[in-house]
């Protein structure tokens, strides 16, 4: 068999050996010459690591991961911002605070609650485009004052297709030509009708601005959150998303990854797509360090070698050996699939580069 595919290689113009890799063009033609065709599966797939199933009792109830997505205007980054300020704790409130995509506020009553706190839509959908599926709840925020416009349509549609619950804000009460009612039927012509017209689906009117019925609302994510049971083991390595990466010119590459499962420590070896690192620091939104990240929480995390994209996977490996060992293997399969895009260079195309 092997050396049928070296002979047609060098009937091809080929001259190959038999631990040779070939580029994916390469292999396409080869096995045409058979009769078949190659389907490529993405690095990612081909590399994948094998995550173990939990046992029943080995799960504990974690927090809620909630993203609010909306029209532009209606009042996302108010919301998200009054929430984390109302929830800083006194003596905290010292800390600066930075913007690292998600964060995580507990309630007087003890209970967390995970932000996604990234421009919505679009990590919403850069996730769920790279299978990643992270969000719990949606919060969709319309303001009253205007309609359910084609943004609003599309946040809801999103959730729909991700089988994610809506909970409704209402935004804007506040405001003079404030009509609540109009979005709650606007909305029941969707066929989202909202608990107190007698739908399913809960809905707060909030006014972001002055801080209005916030609580209410985060009440009601809470209780979306208790019918969904949400439940992980804290008890191994972490695995979860990533949520954005940058390079930083002081701290190197520096990457907020969500928890969704395990537990992340200092000195952990992260894997995720090709990059790799040990956990050198992490820290929280207000720039406090943390040396342990446990299910549905946000960590800045310095010390990959690379900027992963949102929404990738990551794991935590034994060591660095297995770690790189699968970075470089998915690097190559990157680039061997890189290759089949890349368009042929004529010699005449060389010559005008000179
Ligand atoms: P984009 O990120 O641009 O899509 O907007 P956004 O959805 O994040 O809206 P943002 O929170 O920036 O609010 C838009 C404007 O509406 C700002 O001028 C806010 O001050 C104002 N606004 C937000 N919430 C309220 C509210 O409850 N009442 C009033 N009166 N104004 C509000
Ligand atoms: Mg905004």
């Amino acid at each position: 068999q092997v050396n049928q595919i070296i002979a047609t290689c060098m009937s091809l113009g080929m001259f190959v050996s038999i631990n040779q890799r070939l580029d994916a063009e390469t292999l396409a033609l080869v096995a045409e010459e058979f009769g078949y065709t190659i389907e490529f599966v993405s690095a990612e797939v081909v590399e994948s690591i094998i995550e173990e199933e939990d046992k029943e009792e080995d799960l504990q109830d974690r927090p809620p991961i909630v993203t609010v997505m909306g029209h532009v205007d209606h009042g996302k980054t108010s919301l998200l911002d009054h929430i984390r300020q109302a929830n800083v704790i006194a003596g905290e409130a010292g800390g600066i605070t930075q913007h690292i995509g998600a964060y995580s506020v507990t309630r007087e009553d003890g209970r967390q609650i995970t932000f996604l706190d990234t421009p919505g839509h679009e990590a919403f959908t850069a996730m769920r485009a790279r299978g990643a599926q992270v969000t719990d709840i949606a919060i969709i925020i319309v303001a009253a004052d205007d309609n359910v416009m084609p943004q609003t349509v599309e946040a809801i549609n999103h959730a729909a297709a991700a089988g994610v619950p809506i909970v409704f804000a209402i935004n804007k009460i506040d405001k003079p030509g404030a009509n609540p009612d109009r979005i709650k039927e606007e909305l029941a012509n969707m066929n989202y009708l909202v608990e107190d017209w007698g739908g399913k689906y809960q809905c707060q009117e909030i006014s972001a601005k002055n801080g209005v019925n916030i609580e209410e609302l985060l009440e009601k994510v809470l209780l979306e959150a208790d019918l969904l049971e949400l439940r992980a083991n804290p008890n191994k390595r972490a695995v979860g998303s990533v949520i954005e990466s940058s390079l930083d010119k002081g701290r190197g590459y520096v990457t907020t990854l969500l928890v969704q499962s395990g537990t992340m420590r200092v000195g952990d070896m992260i894997l995720s797509g090709s990059h790799y690192g040990h956990v050198k620091a992490m820290f929280n939104e207000r720039n406090q360090k943390v040396d342990e990240v446990g299910p549905s929480e946000p960590a800045l995390v310095l010390g990959l070698n690379g900027a992963p994209q949102a929404g990738e996977r990551f794991n935590i490996m034994e060591d660095e050996r297995e770690a790189k060992d699968i970075a470089t293997k998915r690097e190559q399969l990157q680039r061997e699939q890189g290759m089949r895009t890349k368009k042929h260079i004529t010699l005449d195309e060389i010559g005008r580069r000179i």
